[in-house]
């Protein structure tokens, strides 16, 4: 892990980057930001951490913890929620093997995110599944797409 977090302070120190630069580029590596990372880059940039940790829970596009190989993006909007959102969600949480708060099954192998709208009202209900959009989705096709992802 220290020899990436090596990799990315040379290439951060090259371009003369932010923190969100770097917290980027650790995500980039690693696929989320490790803690261990963070107190890396704070003692040896002296930084202090809370810095890092502010920006990366302000940002939505950064995770604190380990995503899996399949991100499925669940639209909880008002458009979805009306035309079944719920319905859905609780299909892939089946699907999958989510249970309760959890968001990302033990193998790793799916997260589900909620988002509050996607921007793509007309199409409700939405999935995206690794940023492919699915509009007017049913449980049917979802079912279908999320067997496909688990044979993959
Ligand atoms: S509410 Fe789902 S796309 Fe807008």
């Amino acid at each position: 892990m220290e020899k990436s977090f090596n990799k990315i302070l040379k290439s951060h120190k090259e371009s003369n980057g932010s923190i969100i630069s770097l917290l980027q580029q650790i995500q980039n590596e690693f696929g989320y930001i490790p803690e261990k990372a963070v107190f890396w880059f704070s003692n040896i940039l002296d930084i202090p951490a809370s810095r890092f940790f502010g920006t990366a829970t302000f940002y939505a596009q950064f995770n604190l913890k380990p995503r899996g190989k399949n991100i499925i993006t669940a639209c909880c909007g008002t458009a979805c929620h009306v035309r079944g959102g719920d319905r859905l969600i609780n299909n892939i949480k089946n699907e999958i093997g989510l249970s309760g708060e959890e968001k990302t099954t033990g193998d790793r192998k799916f997260t589900l995110e909620q988002v509050a709208c996607v921007g793509a009202c007309s199409a409700a209900p939405v999935v995206i599944i690794n940023e492919k959009v699915y509009g007017k989705i049913t449980p049917e096709k979802l079912k279908k797409e999320i067997k496909a992802l688990k044979e993959s």
